[in-house]
């Protein structure tokens, strides 16, 4: 996954990378009283259930303008699930079928996948790919800030390492500016496409949105993107760097990063190793993505211009992993059977 150097695994966070964590539990909701509510009753039935003890745990949310620690918002692009009642609240591509995204139906290739045995427990179930960044939002202002130039300013530069503006207006649609006409419409902020756009003199080729979702970039190359895709419900933990500020300030911020799928190495892993690590798929040769990439590629970043591309040089990193596993998703339907095996009613799921 290029977790390299500080990325290392033998120096994330215990207990990531160990074999202590059997079971993650999320607890969601829109408020914190909620979310005491929630974790009252949690706690009551961890006191209940013996044998199990809590060997991590972390506060995360969106901040209130839904951005992360860079600046840019997030959680906006989102694949749409054939046949499902719920599409994202964002416009979207075309639908990807449902065997991408879970287990028991028939995948992009017309393949069930088989999730794990028995079939109770893996149908209808998912895997996640869950991942502690930790963001250099301290060196990320101060990198913008030291290789702006009277043309391309420190905004234009993070713009075109993300392939979004701040708000999330896509450059694809508005490459000049940010434009939060664009982004406050829900009908077109993700409704967008590259194909006028082979060589990205509006999103660069190698903007971290581009490289996770080529879209329509790709039509040279034998590549079906959709047999790439994964089910984005990241969020973030940690306070904000104060605004201006440029020197880090010792505070662990960063983002949560929930990928989830039904082939981790089809989806996840792909989407990590082949476009977001490495440059051959574009004619970038060991060039990586400006957001997660860096630990051993060109650290250069390419903004093709006219008459004369920029390339911005040492690149350094701006995110560092404190730790990675890979869960099982089971559905409703699975905890139910798995409650009736061990003996319980399913009445309380
Ligand atoms: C340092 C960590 C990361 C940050 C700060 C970050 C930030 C962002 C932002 C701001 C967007 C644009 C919002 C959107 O389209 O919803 C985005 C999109 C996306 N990111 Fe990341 N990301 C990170 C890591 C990753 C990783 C590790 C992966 C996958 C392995 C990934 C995959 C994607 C995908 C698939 C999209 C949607 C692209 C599209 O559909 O157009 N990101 N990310």
């Amino acid at each position: 996954m290029g977790d390299r150097g500080e990325s290392a695994a033998e120096h994330w966070e215990a207990p990531f990378g160990t074999d202590q964590i059997h079971v993650a539990f999320a607890l969601f909701a829109s408020n914190e009283i909620a979310l005491d509510t929630a974790r009252e009753a949690a706690k009551q039935a961890y006191h209940e259930i013996g044998g199990i003890s809590v060997q991590y745990h972390m506060d995360v949310g969106m901040m209130p303008d839904g951005r992360t620690h860079l600046g840019f918002r997030d959680g906006i692009s989102n694949p749409y699930i054939d046949g499902s009642p719920f599409p994202p609240a964002f416009g979207h591509e075309g639908p990807v079928k449902s065997g991408e995204f879970l287990f028991g139906y028939p995948n992009e290739s017309g393949q069930i996948m088989e999730g794990p045995s028995p079939a109770p427990l893996g149908h209808n179930g998912s895997y996640l790919s869950l991942r502690k960044l930790h963001i250099c939002a301290a060196a990320y202002r101060r990198y913008v800030q030291e290789k702006a130039t009277a043309s391309l300013s420190a905004e234009r530069i993070g713009a075109k390492m993300v392939g979004r503006w701040p708000s999330g207006t896509p450059l694809a649609l508005s490459p000049e500016e940010d434009d939060t006409r664009l982004s406050e419409d829900e009908s077109r902020i993700n409704v967008f496409s590259y194909a006028d756009d082979p060589k990205g003199f509006k999103c660069p080729i190698s903007a971290h949105v581009r490289r996770a979702f080529p879209r329509d970039s790709l039509q040279d190359q034998v590549v079906d993107v959709n047999i790439h895709r994964l089910l984005r419900r990241s969020t973030v933990y940690g306070p904000a760097l104060t605004k201006g500020v440029l020197e880090d300030d010792g505070h662990d911020r960063g983002i949560i990063f929930a990928g989830i799928c039904t082939s981790l190495i089809r989806q996840y892993e792909f989407i990590k190793t082949e476009w977001l690590n490495g440059g051959n798929f574009v004619g970038l040769s060991t060039e990586q993505d400006p957001v997660t990439g860096n630990k051993d590629g060109e650290h250069t970043f390419t903004i093709p211009a006219k008459p004369l591309r920029h390339r911005l040089k040492e690149v350094p990193e701006f995110s560092i992993t404190r730790g990675g596993e890979y869960f099982f998703i089971p559905s409703l339907t699975a905890l139910r059977w798995l409650a009736e095996q061990a003996g319980q009613g399913p009445s309380d799921l």
